[in-house]
């Protein structure tokens, strides 16, 4: 961690003070407290101010102290050793902190990273040209299961790939940070498995269900079409939806959704994926956001079983019934 002194003298405005319905809530927090223990109320009080100014001052900090009856430099050692606490000013618009610790880089955080670079300055906490921005790197956040991730103001945004950053990044810019959504940025529920659910399923009610005729997109077609298969050499080869497409959710790993997302590459079969070599099976893994799940779940072994011999042929090579 580096270390973190305040801003320069130049930059500290000459006075703080609560505005009227800070300053209200201020007192309400610090009767919280037994009386004795106010000064506990340290970090809620600079972390409003923190929200009221854009960044930790000075003169806040002597402010709170004031508050709290405190020593200054009490009060300077909590907001120093906090990397919550921004001691200099960031962006106006945002302050895009990005998670670099191992789940996050892992999955993708050092790309994260060069946008902000590119985007807002090349140097974490210098603000772009407007003023708008800024940008840091900041340990585990917490959300280590939606990797990568960033977190701007109280929201975090997860899941994230360099151009959903971008596009993040533009929105706040314009004043429209409003417009997006918190949390996971790809179709999964908080923390839920990529793809849907893929634990205590009822699953005999989910293969009763009638199959829904995917609406043959455009997408699809060019998947189906052999000239552009060939333009990428690793995506396996879709073929035209079968009378009877097999029930891909019998794989374990497989869910409704992930079916769908099959079915519009033009994977209706087990055949099919029994087929897949390495660099198909990477392919596919990449295209769904799966972190190597396919080999983990070894969809092949399971494909080829359920192509050769159906749930009987599953139950003798895994000694269980398929999903
Ligand atoms: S490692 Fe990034 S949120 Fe935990």
């Amino acid at each position: 961690m580096s270390v973190r002194r305040l801003a320069e003298d130049r930059v500290q405005p000459a006075s703080f003070s609560f505005n009227e319905e800070n300053a209200a809530w201020a007192e309400k927090t610090i009767r919280k407290y037994p009386e004795g223990r106010q000064q506990s109320a340290v970090i809620p009080l600079l972390m409003r101010a923190q929200e009221q100014e854009g960044w930790v001052t000075r003169a806040a900090i002597e402010h709170v102290a004031d508050m709290l009856a405190m020593p200054y430099i009490r009060v300077l050692e909590v907001a120093t050793f906090y990397t919550q606490f921004q001691l200099k000013p960031v962006g106006t618009r945002a302050h895009i902190q990005v998670c670099g610790t191992t789940p996050c880089m892992l999955r993708g955080a050092e790309e994260l990273i060069e946008v902000c670079k590119h985007k807002i300055h090349h140097d974490p906490f210098e603000l772009n040209a407007d003023g708008t921005l800024s940008w840091e790197e900041v340990e585990c956040q917490g959300a280590c299961v939606n990797a990568p991730m960033v977190m701007i103001f109280k929201d975090s945004y997860e899941d994230l790939t360099p151009e959903q950053l971008e596009d993040i990044i533009d929105r706040f810019e314009a004043g429209r940070g409003a417009e997006v959504k918190p949390g996971p940025q790809i179709d999964r529920v908080y923390s839920a498995p990529a793809g849907g659910p893929t634990t205590l399923l009822d699953a005999a009610s989910a293969r009763k269900a009638p199959a829904k005729a995917a609406p043959v997109s455009d997408e699809v077609k060019e998947v189906v079409s052999p000239a552009s298969a060939a333009g990428d050499k690793n995506r396996p080869a879709g073929i035209e939806k079968p009378a009877t497409p097999d029930d891909l959710k019998m794989i374990s790993g497989v869910g409704p959704k992930i079916e769908a997302t099959l079915h519009e590459l033009g994977i209706y079969t087990f055949a099919q994926i029994a087929s897949w070599k390495k660099a198909e099976r990477e392919w596919v893994d990449g295209y769904l956001k799966f972190g190597g799940r396919i080999e983990r779940d070894d969809w092949v072994k399971q494909a080829k079983a359920l192509a050769k011999g159906g749930e009987a042929e599953y139950i003798k090579v895994f000694g269980k019934k398929p999903r």
